[in-house]
């Protein structure tokens, strides 16, 4: 998979792109991860890409030129384009896994107060990665990058996300590793006992009882 990101601010993905499953994930050609500063399209003399918002206002709106420009030269035919931004739809794992199915992801990063209305009409899908406001779409999209990026094939093992919370709706199990007592705390004796069957039914419990505890919303869907 191709992810190009269009950022003002490409040195904010560095650290998180250059450790564990992702930086694995692009040395083994799993992932492109291109970070693209979107600055070096605009066509303004003093390098802008912002400017003040027309009817007033506070702050900062992205000018629509240099992401136009910039989207236009690296676009093709299989991009599906995204624009981060608070008001986009909450994203959640069934969005990831559909997005681990495209060839080409373009991802927009918002920043100041906003962006021009009309770079919306070149984008597939607008997203929003929860009820609260960032300073920019730069989280945003490493939430997404990781997201996705682990659910390539060969990235982990498949087992390993076979039973990811959100899966039908549930979350989580209980793990525990050794010791089997900590601090007086013991490890559940079915899952020593060696049978499969009852450990499966122990887990899937745990699922139905957590859920109910921390997120009574998934059980109504
Ligand atoms: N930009 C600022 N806040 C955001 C959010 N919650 N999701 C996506 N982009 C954002």
């Amino acid at each position: 998979m191709r992810i190009d990101i269009l950022t003002i601010f490409p040195e904010m993905f560095t650290g998180v792109f250059s450790e564990s499953i992702i930086k694995r994930a692009m040395e083994n050609k799993k992932v492109q991860i291109n970070l693209i500063n979107f600055r070096d399209y605009t066509n303004d003399p003093h390098n802008k890409v912002d400017d003040t918002p027309y009817g007033g206002g506070a702050g900062m709106v992205l000018m629509p030129q240099p992401i136009f420009d910039c989207v236009k030269s690296i676009r093709t035919a299989e991009a599906k384009v995204i624009l981060l931004t608070p008001s986009g739809k909450v994203y959640n794992q069934r969005m990831a896994y559909d997005l681990s199915n495209e060839k080409h992801l373009i991802i927009i990063c918002g920043h100041y107060e906003g962006f021009d209305e009309r770079i919306k009409s070149i984008c597939d899908l607008e997203l929003s990665i929860g009820d609260y406001v960032l300073t920019g779409g730069e989280i945003p999209a490493m939430v997404l990058v990781d997201s996705i990026t682990r659910l390539l094939d060969g990235v982990i093992r498949d087992e390993s996300h076979i039973n990811d919370s959100f899966n039908n709706n549930l979350l989580d199990y209980p793990t525990y590793t050794k010791p089997r007592v900590y601090e007086g705390m013991e490890v559940p004796e079915v899952l020593l006992s060696g049978d499969h069957k009852k450990i499966e039914e122990y887990r899937h419990n745990e699922q139905i009882r957590i859920t109910k505890e921390n997120r009574p919303d998934l059980l109504d869907k």
